[in-house]
Parts: structure tokens; sequence; C-alpha cells
């Protein structure tokens, strides 16, 4: 019986010790002691932490990007993009490529020649591949202007006679793109010895050309023939467009496009298709399927 009262008693004194006037083992100067400790303490660390952030914002330029290793040389992107990279549909069917055309529609949407007329952001900057255009330095506040780039430019594959865009007589088109970088200029290709053959005679001025063929040895042939659509007619993209002085400054700035379309696939075939640009700048990695190239399997049927 003892024993229990003095435990009982050990566990009520701990709690409040009355003639040691102390909380839970603790004065009230020792909790003060112990709660200012702790105030000190977090405020240190929150002030680390504040200073470190403010330091780092203040090495960071608004409008160009202090790290741009990642992302130069640019990457090539197309639409329709699908799983895989795998584009399959049946001529004859309009529900098996409807969503590839979908996306086409989408992502015209800001080319409409419309939009561009409308809003007085907007330069002529030529139907012909020019030189690049500067618009001053980086770091000026201020919008820059931009120069149209009208759907129209991609004929047969700009969705406007043929909203299917060739999908529907078995001519599917992609539509090809150069990734944006901020204060990047593309260069053409000066070393012909890199380059395929099909353009080893020509000269590019002012653009950088894209071109694509069979990926794979035995899809020789099969291929057919590839049209091509981009300002001017011709197959590449216009330095005139660039640099890209970042969103901020440079708001409503359109990147130019090439459609790529494929008039004579071989039916019911699985055909792997590798489209490159070729530039003195412009890079690929054998990590990076985008960088600079992308590759495509088409496969078309016709069967009803
Ligand atoms: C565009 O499509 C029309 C109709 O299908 C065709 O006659 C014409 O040859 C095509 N143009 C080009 C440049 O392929
Ligand atoms: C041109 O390209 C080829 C093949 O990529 C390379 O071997 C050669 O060194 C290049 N020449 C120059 C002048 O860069
Ligand atoms: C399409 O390709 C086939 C061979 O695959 C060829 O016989 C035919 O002439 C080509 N058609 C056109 C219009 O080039």
């Amino acid at each position: 019986m003892a024993g229990k009262k003095e435990s009982d008693g050990g566990w009520r004194k701990f709690l409040w010790n009355s003639e040691k006037r102390e909380f839970l083992g603790r004065t009230g100067g020792s909790w003060l002691k112990i709660f200012l400790f702790y105030v000190i303490f977090y405020g240190c660390l929150a002030a680390i932490f504040i200073g470190t952030i403010q330091a780092l914002l203040l090495t960071i330029d608004e409008f160009k990007p202090t790290h741009q290793d990642r992302v130069a040389p640019p990457g090539l992107s197309h639409t329709p993009r699908s799983d895989k990279s795998e584009i399959t549909f049946n001529v004859k069917d309009a529900d098996s490529y409807k969503k590839y055309i979908a996306s086409m529609k989408e992502f015209l949407e800001k080319y409409d020649d419309n939009k561009q007329l409308e809003n007085n952001n907007y330069d002529d900057c030529n139907d012909l591949p020019q030189t690049y255009v500067d618009r001053g330095k980086l770091d000026k506040e201020g919008v820059k202007r931009s120069c149209r780039f009208l759907r129209s430019n991609l004929q047969n594959c700009s969705g406007v006679k043929d909203d299917t865009f060739g999908f529907s007589k078995g001519q599917p088109c992609l539509i090809v793109k150069l990734n944006r970088i901020v204060n990047f200029r593309p260069k053409p290709p000066t070393n012909k010895t890199a380059l395929p053959d099909a353009l080893k005679g020509k000269t590019f001025e002012n653009y950088i050309p894209i071109h694509c063929k069979n990926k794979r040895d035995e899809d020789e042939g099969k291929i057919g023939e590839i049209k091509y659509f981009g300002l001017g007619g011709l197959a590449g993209f216009p330095l005139q467009y660039y640099p890209y002085y970042g969103k901020r400054l440079h708001p409503d700035y359109l990147q130019p496009l090439v459609a790529i379309q494929f008039t004579n696939l071989t039916l019911d075939e699985e055909l792997r298709i590798e489209c490159k640009v070729y530039g003195d700048n412009i890079d690929y990695n054998e990590k990076d399927r985008y960088q600079g190239r992308f590759d495509v399997k088409f496969t078309v049927t016709s069967k009803s």
C-alpha cells in the first residue's frame, strides 16, 4: 500500500513539484530559457534559408537564362506526337486518325493568318529566308515585335483545303519545329561532308535544312516521295525568326514551321523514318532522341 502511494505521489510530483516549484522537472526560469533558445535557433535557421534564396535570386537575370548548357543545341519536335512515336492509321477509317488531326489543328491555331493580321505586334519578315533579325539587347525592357508565320506557308499541309492533313488520302503530314532557345542563332551547314547525299549539291542561304529518310536500310525505296512545305517552299527553318528573346520580351513569338508530307508510303508495313536538321551549331546526342532529329514509325493500312 505504502509503495503504491509513493509511486503515485512520484508521478504527481514530477508533473508539479510544489516544494521546488518545478513543472515537469523544470522551473519556470528553465522553461523560459529553453523557449528562448528554440525561438533564436529557428529564427536563425529561417534567416539562413531566406538569405540563401535571396542571394540566388540576385544572380538570376530576368531576361537571359544564367545556365544555358542544358538547352542548346535545340530539340526537334513534331506534331502529331504519339505514344512511342508510332503513327498507325487506316485510310478508310476516320476514327483511326482523328486524334492526329485534332492535335495538328490545335497546334496550328496560333498560326492562323487572321490572328497575326489582327495583332499589330507582328512584322512581315519577307516570304523568303533572310538573315537574323536583331531586335536589340536581351536586358532591355519593352516587348519585341515578332515575325509573322502564316499557316498558309504549309500549303497542302496547312489544313486549309484538306482538313485531314492528307491522312484521308494515305499521304500524312507532320509539322515540325525547332524548340525555342533564348538568344540562339542556328547556323546553316558549311561542312558539306556531313550532309546526306540528297542535300550535298545544295546551298542553304539563310535557312537550316531539314531532311527525312528511311531509318533502316531494309526500308529503302518504300518511303516514297517526301514533300516539304516551309517558308518560300523551302525545306528548312529561315533565320529571320532568330534570335528568340524569351517569353517576357517576345510574347507573340512564333517558331517557323516546316510541314513534311509523305506522299507515297508503302501500305501495310511498318516504316521507320528519321528526320534531321543540319547546321554548324546543331548537334545530335545518342541519349537524346529529339536533339536535332527525331524518328517516327508509320503504319498505313487501307483495308476496309
Ligand atoms: C497539293 O494538293 C493538290 C491536290 O491534292 C495536288 O494537285 C498538288 O499537286 C499538291 N501540291 C503539291 C506541291 O504537292
Ligand atoms: C566535316 O565533317 C566530317 C564528318 O562529320 C568531319 O570528319 C570533318 O572533320 C568535318 N570538317 C570540318 C572542316 O569541320
Ligand atoms: C509510289 O511508289 C511505288 C513503289 O512503291 C511506285 O511504283 C509508284 O510509281 C509511286 N507513285 C508515285 C506517284 O510516285
